[in-house]
């Protein structure tokens, strides 16, 4: 199957020296290429800057900005048959990016932004994505609640939960505890490496992915 993945931060330029981001490793949406590379799967990557090394043998567009990273969601995603939108997309983007850099004349300053597109919210509703779409959700409180609506919201088939106001999971840590939350079911994977949780969400997206494209064929 072609999996194509979002994965890292982006980040939304305030001046031709400065940036707004987050605090996205990319861990997580790169183990999953590999996951699925080991499984023989052609896997497109498009992602945010990250530290990580592009896994061998897996396509790769970099961008920058959350409109860079929807323009190449819009252009790869017709070819598709799973989708994984793992990056953390930042929801606000500067209203004009100053053109020279920003002097600190002022006690205070105000930014202007408005919201970006949401890239997974698009994937049917815009793009028409027939295939199985897969979410994240990054969340401080309500976990499963704010998962289900979520899963609901964007016609997801799963969307993948953490928690992260936990210490040493989730954001920019090598470890992550997972809630799969499908519309029938939630599974959790316990605390473990995101090495094994890739593995774990690789193997099990598969098999729900082909049931799913046999059962619309
Ligand atoms: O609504 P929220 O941003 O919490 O949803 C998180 C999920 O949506 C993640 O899968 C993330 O990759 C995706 N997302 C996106 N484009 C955005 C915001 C979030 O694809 N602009």
């Amino acid at each position: 199957m072609k999996i194509l993945i979002t994965a890292g931060p982006t980040r939304e330029p305030i001046d031709p020296v400065r940036f707004i981001s987050n605090r996205s490793s990319g861990k997580m949406g790169y183990a999953l290429a590999r996951a699925f590379r080991r499984l023989n799967h052609e896997v497109l990557l498009i992602s945010g800057p990250t530290h990580i090394d592009v896994p061998d043998l897996v396509d790769f567009i970099p961008v920058e900005t959350a409109e860079e990273m929807y323009h190449a969601v819009s252009q790869m995603i017709s070819r598709a048959d799973v989708a994984i939108f793992c990056a953390a997309v930042a929801d606000y983007t500067m209203k004009e990016i100053a053109p020279q850099k920003i002097k600190k004349t002022g006690d205070s300053l105000t930014l202007v932004m408005q919201k970006t597109k949401d890239i997974l919210g698009s994937a049917r509703s815009v793009h028409g994505f027939a295939g199985y779409l897969v979410g994240f959700a990054a969340e401080t409180e309500n976990l499963e609640q704010q998962a289900r609506d979520k899963l609901q919201r964007k016609d997801c088939d799963m969307i993948i939960a953490n928690d992260v106001s936990q210490q040493g999971i989730g954001f920019d840590a090598s470890d992550n505890e997972v809630m799969i939350i499908e519309a029938h079911e939630n599974t959790i994977l316990p605390r473990d490496s995101k090495e094994h949780i890739a593995h774990h969400l690789a193997a099990m997206i598969t098999e729900k992915a082909i049931r799913k494209n046999i059962a619309s064929a």
